[in-house]
């Protein structure tokens, strides 16, 4: 069973994740809110997201993305969340810049 663990939101799990959909998509279908500015066109990076475990479990990397790690904007540990699709279990977390202001997150 594919899992997604979201650390700085209190750990929580998504489960029966849908590998047809962004992760962006993922989150939004669990009614939790993530920056997407550009409203997941992969064009400004809001929708960023640190890759803590299972990189690989992540769809590969899109036209978008490797133009903003070309730019220096994506780290190897970074995806963006409107690009990536997940095909097995992860941990990730929210970056600092990407975080919402009425979103109470962890540690
Ligand atoms: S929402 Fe803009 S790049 Fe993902």
């Amino acid at each position: 069973m594919v899992k997604i663990v979201i650390e700085n939101l209190a750990q929580k799990e998504l489960l029966e994740v849908d590998p047809s959909k962004s992760l962006l998509e993922v989150v939004q279908d669990h009614f939790i809110d993530w920056m997407h500015a550009c409203g997941g066109k992969g064009r400004c990076t809001t929708c960023k997201m640190i890759v803590v475990e299972g990189l690989s479990q992540l769809s590969r990397l899109t036209s978008a993305e490797i133009r903003y790690r070309d730019l220096g904007q994506l780290a190897e540990n970074e995806r963006m969340a409107c690009q990536a699709r997940v095909l097995g279990s992860c941990r990730i977390r929210i970056p600092e810049e990407s975080k919402m202001p009425h979103m109470e997150y962890t540690f």
